[in-house]
């Protein structure tokens, strides 16, 4: 890949696949030309998400998050473009859907609160994964796909966008 052009991981939580606004959110990322390279729907268990949250495990949210990610299918997206780490992350909005501002995913599409999640005994519905640096965005496309899932190809963004 050229200088600056990254990958990064989004997942589509269970809530997005249940709720049907999959294509929806697709639709945004291919809309600022952004490449989708890797495309699977998977429904992981408890000892997969403890790899991917791992930097969450000893927190007092993680059991919740982990009944949450565990729920139901989640769809897993590898994402090319230049800055994707950032400009993904940006898309996505803040991770409490109360405070995510709108024209983000997050903030277009719930409305959650940490507060409500807690009196529920349940995570924060929040719609999307996304790394959050380049270092984690690495680890976590090589966690979620093969080098046989990524796949090479040419979208005509490369000529009129990048
Ligand atoms: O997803 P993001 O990187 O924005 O947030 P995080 O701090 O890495 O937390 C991972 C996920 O755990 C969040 O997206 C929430 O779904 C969940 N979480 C939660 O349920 N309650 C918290 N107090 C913090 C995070
Ligand atoms: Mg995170």
């Amino acid at each position: 890949m050229p200088d600056l052009i990254e990958r990064t991981l989004v997942l589509l939580k269970p809530d997005a696949v249940e709720r049907g606004i999959v294509g929806n959110i697709i639709t945004r990322f291919e809309n600022v030309g952004l490449k989708i390279v890797g495309m699977k729907m998977v429904w992981v268990d408890k000892a997969f998400s403890k790899k991917h949250y791992s930097e969450h495990v000893a927190k007092a949210f993680y059991r919740s998050l982990e009944e949450f990610i565990i729920s139901g299918p989640v769809v897993a997206i590898a994402v090319e473009g230049i800055h994707a780490v950032e400009v993904v992350r940006k898309m996505t909005g803040s991770t409490e859907p109360r405070q995510a501002l709108p024209g983000t995913i997050r903030g277009d599409f719930a409305h959650h609160s940490y507060a409500y999640a807690d009196n529920k005994g349940t995570a924060v519905k929040n719609i999307i994964h996304a790394s959050d640096t380049s270092e984690n965005a690495k680890k976590e496309v090589a966690l979620w796909f093969t080098d046989k899932e990524i796949h090479t190809y040419k979208t005509v963004h490369e000529k009129h966008v990048f």
